[in-house]
């Protein structure tokens, strides 16, 4: 399987996902100015996979600042852990790691000491073991020769292990339970289509890309069974916030009597936020809209609309599968049990 990041020799290393699935090329991050940067293209993406990247960009940053007076060194960390804040607004595994790694820099006096902490950060470690847990819990809920439908990217390239939605769907598969995927294209820098595809496919899992318009047909035409996506950040009463497309997905799953699941690890709840308007959505740049086959519509006044993420309240869910259990309504009352 694919290691989409790794700490070495006191770089990062990530692999470019927007070269997947052509090439599989690597990069070395030695500055937290070009890890945001590549949190801000993609190179690196997914909520739980940026948690890890935070983690390791603010180690990175302590070595790279370790040499000055104490007061200097917890100026400049906390200097990168606001750069790395305004890298992208949703991903809430981002924020909780740095809310994290800013009070360890806050409470300590001696430099040394607050390296130590920062280089302990298990952060990857504990992704990893989250995702098998969210495996065990969710495969449960597969059926034999099950029809999936899924959304965006939530693998082995998304988070610290095998994934979340699709840790299940490897699990399942593992277990020889013969799943078939079906994955929206995840327009428009087609998630589902380059990456998920490639990485379930290359695993031999059957897997079927279509048009994101396209789902609803789908869930008709191929009986599909279970809908399972991730998520970027859920709310305390269960509203989730996931790739654009989620929300519709679930609104179809709804019509069709499908039951809709999301997966997620208690990393990715918000306690600050009581619901979906404590959720900022990220706007990304019209290029990655009109770039796709459209480059005769920018000589026009045509207004492009970009966001990255919607949310789906919470009672379209049917459960919110984590590493401690499966989550089940009324989350107002039954989320605060997990996390
Ligand atoms: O914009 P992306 O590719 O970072 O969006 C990723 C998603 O929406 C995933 O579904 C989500 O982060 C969950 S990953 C386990």
């Amino acid at each position: 399987m694919l290691n989409p990041i790794s700490y070495k020799d006191n770089k990062i290393i990530i692999l470019d996902q927007t070269k997947i699935p052509n090439d599989e090329t690597y990069i070395e991050i030695d500055s937290i100015q070009r890890l945001y940067e590549a949190i801000k293209k993609l190179q690196i993406r997914g909520a739980p996979l940026l948690g890890i990247a935070a983690a390791y960009g603010i180690r990175l940053s302590s070595v790279l600042n370790i040499n000055k007076n104490t007061d200097d060194y917890k100026k400049s960390l906390l200097k990168d852990i606001v750069l790395l804040k305004s890298s992208r607004p949703t991903a809430v595994n981002l924020f909780n790691v740095l809310d994290n790694t800013e009070n360890i820099i806050k409470s300590h006096d001696d430099k040394f000491r607050i390296h130590e902490s920062l280089v302990a950060l298990a952060v990857h470690e504990e992704d990893k073991s989250m995702c098998d847990r969210i495996a065990d819990n969710g495969v449960t809920l597969i059926k034999e020769n099950a029809k999936i439908l899924t959304h965006c990217n939530t693998g082995v390239l998304a988070t610290g292990g095998i994934g979340t939605a699709l840790g299940i769907i490897y699990r399942s598969f593992w277990e020889g339970k013969n799943p078939n995927v079906y994955v929206g294209e995840t327009r428009p820098l087609l998630q589902g289509a380059r990456l998920t595809a490639f990485e379930l496919a290359s695993e031999g899992i059957n897997v079927h890309v279509l048009p994101d318009s396209a789902r609803a047909y789908i869930m008709k035409d191929k009986n599909i069974d279970i809908v399972i996506t991730g998520a970027d950040r859920i709310a305390m009463n269960g509203d989730t916030a996931n790739k654009i497309g989620t929300f519709d997905t679930a609104i179809n799953a709804k019509y069709f009597n499908i039951p809709f699941y999301i997966a997620a690890p208690t990393s990715t709840f918000d306690k600050n936020a009581s619901d979906m308007s404590d959720i900022p959505i990220e706007q990304r740049a019209p290029e990655e809209l009109y770039k796709i086959g459209y480059q005769g519509l920018i000589k026009t006044k045509t207004d492009f609309i970009n966001p990255a993420f919607d949310i789906t309240p919470n009672e379209l869910i049917t459960g919110i599968i984590t590493e401690k259990g499966i989550i089940l309504p009324p989350y107002e009352k039954n989320i605060p049990d997990y996390i």
